[in-house]
C-alpha cells in the first residue's frame, strides 16, 4: 500500500475482489487457491519448501536426472481425487479412446540410483480435449485419465494413456476477471500429474510436461520447471504399436523419478 498508494476507490475495488473470491468458494471449488496459483504464490511456497531436497539438473528436456539429484516438485492443482483407481502396470488409463495413444515408462529410484521396488505412483491427467473426468461427469467415465500403480521389483513402471492437451484453468470467477484485467491468458501447457511415494523417502508431487506444448513458456500458474519437460517421441511402427495394443502411430515418453531419502533433509 505504501508503494502503490491506492485511491479509496481502488482500495474498495480490491476489497470487493477479495469478497467475490470468497463467495466463489465452496466444498468443491477453492477460488483463493486458484488466486494463489495465478499470482505465482503456490509455486513459490512449493519451491521454498522443497529447496533443500533437490538440485535441478538444468537444460531443456531429457529423461534421466543426474545421479544424486531428486526429481523437482511442482503444484498439486485442484483436480487430484482421493483416490485414483488401482491399476496394473501396462494398463490404459485412457477409457475413451480418442486422441494420440501414448506409453509412459520409467523407473523410481533413490537419490543414489538404487531402484525402489513397490514405489506407489498416483497418476492423473486431462483428456485429449483438455478436461479432467471430474469436470465432465456426463461425458467422461469416472476415473478416466487416472491410475494408482505399483512399481515392479526393479522400480520400473509403465502405463498407456492418451497424449494430454493444454487446457484453461477455471476462468468463470474472480480469478478469470483478474486474468482478463491484466491481459493474461489462463492456460496450462499439456502435462501428466504424479504423486510418488516409497518407504523411507520424501513424497514427491510433480508433473511431466509435454515438450513443445503450447504455453510451455507461459504457464498461467508458473509451474513449469525445465527438468520436468519430457519428449513424447512419435513412433510410427506397426509392429511396436501392436505390441502395445495400439492400431496406429503413438507417442513414447520415458521419465525416471528420483526420490530423496527421508533422512537426507
Ligand atoms: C492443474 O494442473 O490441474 C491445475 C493447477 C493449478 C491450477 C489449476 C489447475
Ligand atoms: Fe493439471
Amino acid at each position: 500500500m505504501r508503494d502503490t498508494e491506492p485511491t479509496i476507490g481502488e482500495w474498495q475495488r480490491a476489497i470487493e475482489f477479495l469478497t467475490a473470491t470468497g463467495h466463489q468458494c465452496d466444498d468443491e471449488r477453492q477460488e483463493f487457491i486458484l488466486l494463489s496459483d495465478v499470482l505465482g504464490i503456490s509455486m513459490l511456497v512449493e519451491t521454498i519448501n522443497h529447496r533443500k531436497t533437490v538440485a535441478p539438473r538444468g537444460g531443456l528436456g531429457g529423461s534421466s536426472p543426474r545421479a544424486g539429484t531428486a526429481t523437482e516438485s511442482t503444484v498439486l492443482g485442484p483436480f487430484h481425487v482421493v483416490s485414483s483407481p488401482r491399476r496394473a502396470l501396462g494398463d490404459n488409463i485412457d477409457l475413451v479412446g480418442s486422441g494420440t495413444p501414448c506409453v509412459v515408462a520409467g523407473r523410481v529410484l533413490s537419490a543414489d540410483g538404487t531402484p525402489l521396488p513397490g514405489a506407489e505412483l498416483d497418476v492423473w491427467q486431462a483428456s485429449d480435449q483438455g478436461f479432467y473426468d471430474v469436470q465432465q461427469p456426463d461425458v467422461q467415465p469416472q476415473g478416466n485419465g487416472r491410475g494408482l500403480f505399483t512399481a515392479d521389483e526393479n522400480g520400473a513402471f509403465w502405463f498407456r494413456t492418451v497424449l494430454p492437451c493444454h487446457y484453461p484453468i477455471p476462468t468463470d470467477g474472480p480469478v478469470g476477471t483478474l486474468l482478463h484485467a491484466t491481459k493474461r491468458h489462463g492456460y496450462r501447457p499439456a502435462h501428466i500429474h504424479f504423486i510418488v511415494t516409497a518407504p523411507g523417502h520424501h513424497d514427491l508431487t510433480t508433473h511431466i510436461f509435454v515438450a513443445g506444448s503450447e504455453y510451455i513458456e507461459s504457464d498461467t500458474v508458473f509451474a513449469v520447471k525445465r527438468s520436468l519437460i519430457t519428449e513424447f517421441r512419435p513412433v510410427d511402427d506397426a509392429e511396436q504399436a501392436a505390441g502395445y495394443g495400439f492400431t496406429g502411430p503413438f507417442c513414447q515418453a520415458n521419465f525416471d523419478i528420483v526420490l530423496l531419502p527421508a533422512a537426507a533433509g
